[in-house]
């Protein structure tokens, strides 16, 4: 079966190859979106089976299925290291020799600000991805949290930096979506990014903008899930 554009037997390869790097002890960063569940059902099987972990979700979304997996959750501000996160990814550059090798683009599930939060503490971070998500250069839409009444002067800025802001709307419902923090979502097209870095330093710097989706060299390792296999980036 295909979920936007990968399968869930890629999706389930990655997030159970993950999930099998967690050791007794570990806390364990749960990031956001289908093939982290993956990671988290397979998780919550070890926890059943003795394994003792303590999980910070990234998400209203991963803290449930933490809980329905039995898991025991915490809080970052109850823990005093993350030892690993585990994550998914929306667009991952696949280039070694490119400097931007390993820039990922997140936020489809408009959980970028706390899954950057997250993976940045944690002592390594691992992305699980489909081979869908694999790209020579980032070129999706950019989501950036930002406040309520911030996202017209925010959208301005973004059209100063050539791109072209859209406000996620809430698939179903009539209004934009709404983040856990409370804020919207911006997505923003820049077409090709080639410097994703030298981006990420200027949409940071835009007042109102909460947080964006561009994540560089923060990760330690990609685990891409294929039908019959996985490939390890480091
Ligand atoms: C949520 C994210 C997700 O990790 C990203 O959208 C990938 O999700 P999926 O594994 O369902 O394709 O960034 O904010």
């Amino acid at each position: 079966m295909k979920t936007e554009g990968g399968t869930d037997e890629a999706k389930r390869r990655a997030g159970e190859r993950a999930a099998r790097a967690v050791e007794d002890g570990t806390v364990v960063g749960l990031g956001t979106g289908s093939t982290t569940a993956c990671a988290i059902d397979a998780l919550g099987r070890a926890v059943a089976d003795g394994l003792e972990i303590r999980a910070v979700p990234t998400s209203f979304q991963s803290r449930r299925l933490a809980l329905e997996a039995d898991i025991p959750v915490t809080e970052l501000d109850a823990v005093d290291r993350i030892d690993l996160a585990i994550d998914g990814a929306d667009q991952v550059v696949d280039q070694p020799a490119a400097s931007a090798h390993g820039a990922l683009i997140k936020g489809g599930g408009a959980a970028h600000t706390r899954e950057k939060l997250i993976d940045a503490t944690a002592e390594r971070f691992v992305v699980v991805v489909d081979p869908s998500k694999l790209t020579d250069e980032l070129d999706r839409s950019v989501p950036l949290e930002v406040l309520p009444d911030a996202h017209s002067v925010v959208g301005d800025r973004v059209r100063e930096l050539s791109g072209e802001p859209t406000l996620r709307d809430a698939t179903g419902k009539d209004g934009p979506v709404v983040t856990d923090n409370g804020n919207l979502v911006l997505d923003c097209a820049f077409g090709a990014i080639s410097e994703p870095g030298d981006l990420a330093s200027r949409l940071s710097r835009i007042p109102g903008v909460v947080e964006h989706g561009l994540f560089v060299g923060l990760a330690d390792a990609t685990y891409v899930g294929t039908d019959d296999g996985l490939e390890v980036r480091e």
